[in-house]
């Protein structure tokens, strides 16, 4: 392993798009080195071309994350070339939104399983002895408002993002003692190409201000880091609706079922 370097590095999946890609920028401009990682070689390359041509430093680290090995590669590979882990964003997901009976087995619902949530596991779990060893760290998750809500068409989804919320919340009460902070990110709709790979043509059209953009959640990961919080979920107007659905569970049944579900499925 090489000597630990002074400046703090970060391992960023999902960082060949969207918000894994912004986060990447926002982390390597604070004077971050960045280890990206995700399948598309060629779109980390291109990332990491440009972070370096702007003076920062970046690692191209080509990791599928439903492979636990390759998640033990990347973040050994970091570690050998860089000496210290300072943050893990747990960002890799994907969303395939169709009614359950039509998803597949393997190719949906197992792939969402084991790319949202035990690639956040083995992630979380292969940086840890590390951080614990430093007595520093931090793991930032992304989860979903899908992670407080389950809506119609989010079966998988919505508890694949359930499961990070959980394993966040006893991951932090595992190892804060080490100095090791652990948060979840829970982003409403972000203009990304998540809508890509949703495996539907029903995609909701939402206005503008409703959407956030990637580099606007990279900012609120980067400033979870610098003044480290339990957990955000962004933006401002779900916290109504998540309350309204945790307090009045039947009667949020009864909104998503008389105006979402029976209009596209009983017509
Ligand atoms: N966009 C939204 O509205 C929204 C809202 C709430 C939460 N989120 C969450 O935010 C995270 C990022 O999504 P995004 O919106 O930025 O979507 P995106 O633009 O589609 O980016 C997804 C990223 O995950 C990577 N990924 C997918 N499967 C992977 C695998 N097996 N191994 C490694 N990397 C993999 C993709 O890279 P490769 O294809 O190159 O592997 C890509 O870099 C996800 O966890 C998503 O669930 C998104």
């Amino acid at each position: 392993m090489n000597q630990p370097t002074d400046k703090p590095t970060a391992i960023i999946t999902g960082a060949s798009s969207g918000i894994g890609e912004a986060a990447a920028r926002v982390f390597a401009r604070r004077g971050y080195r960045v280890a990206l990682a995700a399948r598309r070689r060629e779109r980390l390359e291109a990332l990491a071309d440009e972070i370096r041509a702007a003076g920062g430093e970046a690692l191209v680290v080509p990791t599928d994350v439903s492979d636990a090995q390759a998640v033990e590669t990347m973040v050994q590979t970091t570690l050998d070339a860089w000496g210290r882990i300072d943050v893990l964003v747990n960002n890799a997901g994907f969303g395939r939104l169709r009614w359950l009976e039509n998803l597949h087995p393997l190719d949906d619902i197992e792939a969402q399983v084991r790319v949202n949530v035990l690639g956040v596991m083995w992630a979380a779990r292969a940086v840890l002895p590390h951080m614990i060893e430093q007595r520093r760290g931090h793991i930032v998750n992304v989860s979903s408002v899908a992670g407080w809500l389950a809506a119609p068409g989010y079966t998988i989804y919505s508890a694949t993002k359930f499961a990070v919320r959980g394993f966040t919340e006893a991951l932090r009460r595992e190892v804060s003692v080490f100095g090791v902070h652990v948060s979840g990110f829970y982003p409403g709709p972000v203009a990304t190409e998540f809508g890509e790979h949703i495996g539907s043509k029903r995609k909701a059209k939402m206005p503008d201000w409703m959407v956030l953009t990637s580099e606007q959640t990279a900012e609120m990961i980067y400033r979870m880091v610098t003044r480290p919080r339990r957990s955000l979920t962004v933006p401002w107007w779900f916290l109504p609706i998540l309350w309204f659905n945790s307090h009045f569970p039947a009667l949020s049944d009864w909104v998503q079922t008389r105006f979402y579900t029976r209009r596209l499925r009983l017509r």
